[in-house]
Protein backbone atom coordinates (compact mmCIF):
# COMPACT_ATOMS: atom_id res chain seq x y z
CA UNK A 1 0.00 0.00 0.00
CA UNK A 2 2.85 1.97 1.13
CA UNK A 3 6.88 2.01 -0.33
CA UNK A 4 7.83 2.26 3.77
CA UNK A 5 9.73 5.38 2.72
CA UNK A 6 7.30 8.25 1.91
CA UNK A 7 6.04 10.25 4.44
CA UNK A 8 2.38 9.62 4.55
CA UNK A 9 -0.53 12.73 4.81
CA UNK A 10 -3.10 10.84 7.31
CA UNK A 11 -6.38 12.71 6.66
CA UNK A 12 -8.34 13.22 10.35
CA UNK A 13 -12.51 14.16 9.79
CA UNK A 14 -13.36 12.36 13.56
CA UNK A 15 -11.41 12.44 16.89
CA UNK A 16 -7.92 12.95 14.89
CA UNK A 17 -9.21 16.24 14.28
CA UNK A 18 -8.60 17.54 17.67
CA UNK A 19 -6.76 14.64 19.21
CA UNK A 20 -3.59 12.93 17.58
CA UNK A 21 -1.67 10.71 19.92
CA UNK A 22 0.64 9.60 17.68
CA UNK A 23 4.01 11.04 16.22
CA UNK A 24 3.40 13.69 13.71
CA UNK A 25 5.84 15.83 11.17
CA UNK A 26 3.23 18.17 10.81
CA UNK A 27 -0.47 18.97 10.77
CA UNK A 28 -2.45 21.45 7.89
CA UNK A 29 -6.04 21.82 7.62
CA UNK A 30 -7.56 20.17 4.65
CA UNK A 31 -10.88 19.02 2.79
CA UNK A 32 -11.29 16.09 0.57
CA UNK A 33 -14.13 16.34 -2.22
CA UNK A 34 -16.85 13.69 -3.41
CA UNK A 35 -17.10 12.57 0.58
CA UNK A 36 -19.32 13.21 2.97
CA UNK A 37 -18.85 13.02 6.85
CA UNK A 38 -21.83 10.74 8.68
CA UNK A 39 -22.32 9.62 12.42
CA UNK A 40 -23.24 6.25 10.71
CA UNK A 41 -20.86 3.62 12.34
CA UNK A 42 -21.46 2.22 15.63
CA UNK A 43 -18.82 2.33 18.69
CA UNK A 44 -19.00 -0.43 21.38
CA UNK A 45 -15.81 0.05 22.45
CA UNK A 46 -14.88 3.85 22.43
CA UNK A 47 -18.45 5.96 22.79
CA UNK A 48 -20.41 3.04 23.67
CA UNK A 49 -20.96 -0.58 24.78
CA UNK A 50 -21.97 -3.99 23.10
CA UNK A 51 -25.28 -3.55 24.41
CA UNK A 52 -25.95 0.18 23.77
CA UNK A 53 -23.66 1.29 20.68
CA UNK A 54 -22.84 4.88 20.27
CA UNK A 55 -22.38 6.49 17.04
CA UNK A 56 -19.03 8.22 15.47
CA UNK A 57 -18.35 9.44 12.22
CA UNK A 58 -17.35 7.61 8.96
CA UNK A 59 -16.95 8.75 5.35
CA UNK A 60 -19.49 8.04 2.78
CA UNK A 61 -19.07 8.64 -0.97
CA UNK A 62 -21.19 12.09 -1.99
CA UNK A 63 -20.38 13.16 -5.20
CA UNK A 64 -20.22 17.32 -4.98
CA UNK A 65 -19.49 16.94 -1.65
CA UNK A 66 -16.59 18.46 0.54
CA UNK A 67 -15.60 17.25 4.04
CA UNK A 68 -13.06 18.97 6.20
CA UNK A 69 -10.59 18.03 8.31
CA UNK A 70 -7.08 17.42 9.54
CA UNK A 71 -4.12 16.34 8.00
CA UNK A 72 -1.19 14.96 9.73
CA UNK A 73 2.29 13.96 7.83
CA UNK A 74 3.49 10.42 9.32
CA UNK A 75 6.38 8.32 9.05
CA UNK A 76 5.20 5.12 7.25
CA UNK A 77 6.64 3.34 11.20
CA UNK A 78 3.65 5.70 12.57
CA UNK A 79 0.65 3.35 10.67
CA UNK A 80 1.90 0.01 11.93
CA UNK A 81 0.29 1.23 15.86
CA UNK A 82 -3.13 3.10 13.83
CA UNK A 83 -3.70 0.43 11.76
CA UNK A 84 -3.88 -2.10 14.79
CA UNK A 85 -5.70 0.38 16.62
CA UNK A 86 -7.86 1.85 14.03
CA UNK A 87 -8.08 -0.99 11.54
CA UNK A 88 -11.00 -2.87 13.44
CA UNK A 89 -12.89 -3.61 10.08
CA UNK A 90 -12.11 -0.41 8.59
CA UNK A 91 -10.96 -0.17 5.07
CA UNK A 92 -7.84 2.31 3.80
CA UNK A 93 -8.14 4.60 0.74
CA UNK A 94 -5.68 6.86 -0.98
CA UNK A 95 -8.04 10.29 -1.22
CA UNK A 96 -7.08 13.20 -3.49
CA UNK A 97 -6.24 15.88 -0.13
CA UNK A 98 -6.05 19.93 -0.79
CA UNK A 99 -4.60 21.83 1.75
CA UNK A 100 -6.87 24.81 3.10
CA UNK A 101 -3.69 26.80 3.40
CA UNK A 102 -3.66 26.89 -0.50
CA UNK A 103 -7.28 28.52 -1.10
CA UNK A 104 -6.65 31.82 -2.58
CA UNK A 105 -3.93 30.79 -3.96
CA UNK A 106 -4.66 30.10 -7.61
CA UNK A 107 -1.65 28.12 -8.62
CA UNK A 108 -1.13 26.00 -5.36
CA UNK A 109 -4.68 25.31 -4.93
CA UNK A 110 -4.80 23.18 -8.18
CA UNK A 111 -2.35 20.58 -6.18
CA UNK A 112 -3.85 18.01 -4.60
CA UNK A 113 -1.10 15.22 -2.52
CA UNK A 114 -2.37 11.88 -1.62
CA UNK A 115 -3.57 11.21 1.15
CA UNK A 116 -4.72 8.41 3.44
CA UNK A 117 -8.12 8.00 5.03
CA UNK A 118 -9.46 5.33 7.10
CA UNK A 119 -13.59 4.64 6.97
CA UNK A 120 -15.75 2.15 7.82
CA UNK A 121 -18.41 0.92 5.41
CA UNK A 122 -21.61 -1.01 5.52
CA UNK A 123 -19.11 -4.10 5.08
CA UNK A 124 -17.84 -3.08 8.60
CA UNK A 125 -19.66 -5.41 11.35
CA UNK A 126 -20.46 -2.07 14.01
CA UNK A 127 -22.02 -0.26 10.81
CA UNK A 128 -25.30 1.32 11.71
CA UNK A 129 -26.11 3.04 8.75
CA UNK A 130 -28.49 6.17 8.31
CA UNK A 131 -30.89 6.69 11.09
CA UNK A 132 -33.15 9.91 11.55
CA UNK A 133 -31.30 13.09 12.78
CA UNK A 134 -33.55 12.46 16.19
CA UNK A 135 -32.62 8.53 16.07
CA UNK A 136 -29.06 9.69 15.81
CA UNK A 137 -28.64 12.57 18.79
CA UNK A 138 -31.07 10.40 21.20
CA UNK A 139 -28.53 7.12 20.40
CA UNK A 140 -25.22 9.62 21.01
CA UNK A 141 -27.00 11.35 24.08
CA UNK A 142 -27.45 8.25 25.65
CA UNK A 143 -24.34 6.79 24.71
CA UNK A 144 -20.68 6.00 27.02
CA UNK A 145 -18.16 3.97 26.60
CA UNK A 146 -14.55 3.82 27.71
CA UNK A 147 -13.27 6.48 25.74
CA UNK A 148 -15.71 8.81 27.60
CA UNK A 149 -19.26 10.12 26.31
CA UNK A 150 -21.02 9.93 22.69
CA UNK A 151 -21.71 13.24 23.37
CA UNK A 152 -18.28 14.82 24.12
CA UNK A 153 -16.90 13.24 21.24
CA UNK A 154 -19.92 14.68 19.04
CA UNK A 155 -19.45 18.51 20.71
CA UNK A 156 -15.49 18.31 20.56
CA UNK A 157 -15.92 17.12 16.76
CA UNK A 158 -18.42 20.41 16.34
CA UNK A 159 -15.99 22.51 18.59
CA UNK A 160 -12.90 21.67 15.91
CA UNK A 161 -14.83 22.38 12.94
CA UNK A 162 -15.80 25.81 14.15
CA UNK A 163 -12.06 26.34 14.90
CA UNK A 164 -11.44 25.13 11.28
CA UNK A 165 -13.91 27.99 9.83
CA UNK A 166 -15.91 25.14 8.45
CA UNK A 167 -19.60 24.14 7.69
CA UNK A 168 -20.85 20.72 8.09
CA UNK A 169 -24.72 20.69 8.12
CA UNK A 170 -24.71 16.73 9.25
CA UNK A 171 -22.77 17.86 12.73
CA UNK A 172 -24.43 20.94 13.02
CA UNK A 173 -27.48 19.63 13.01
CA UNK A 174 -27.05 17.03 15.52
CA UNK A 175 -25.59 19.34 17.57
CA UNK A 176 -28.97 21.91 17.64
CA UNK A 177 -30.42 18.67 17.80
CA UNK A 178 -28.55 17.66 21.42
CA UNK A 179 -28.82 20.89 23.28
CA UNK A 180 -32.48 20.33 23.23
CA UNK A 181 -32.30 17.08 25.24
CA UNK A 182 -30.76 19.11 28.00
C1 LIG B 1 -10.70 10.01 12.38
O1 LIG B 1 -10.78 10.57 13.45
O2 LIG B 1 -10.62 10.65 11.36
C2 LIG B 1 -10.72 8.54 12.34
C3 LIG B 1 -10.08 7.82 13.35
C4 LIG B 1 -10.07 6.46 13.29
C5 LIG B 1 -10.70 5.78 12.28
C6 LIG B 1 -11.35 6.50 11.31
C7 LIG B 1 -11.35 7.88 11.35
Amino acid sequence: FFDGHTDIWLFGYGSLIWKADFAYLERQPAYITGWARRFWQGSHDHRGTPDAPGRVATLIRAQGEVCHGMAYRITPDVLAPLDVREKNGYLREKVPLTFLAQRGNVQAAKATTEGLIYLATEDNPAFLGEASLDDIAHQIAHSHGPSGSNKAYLLNLAQALRELGTDDAHVFAIEEQLHRYQ
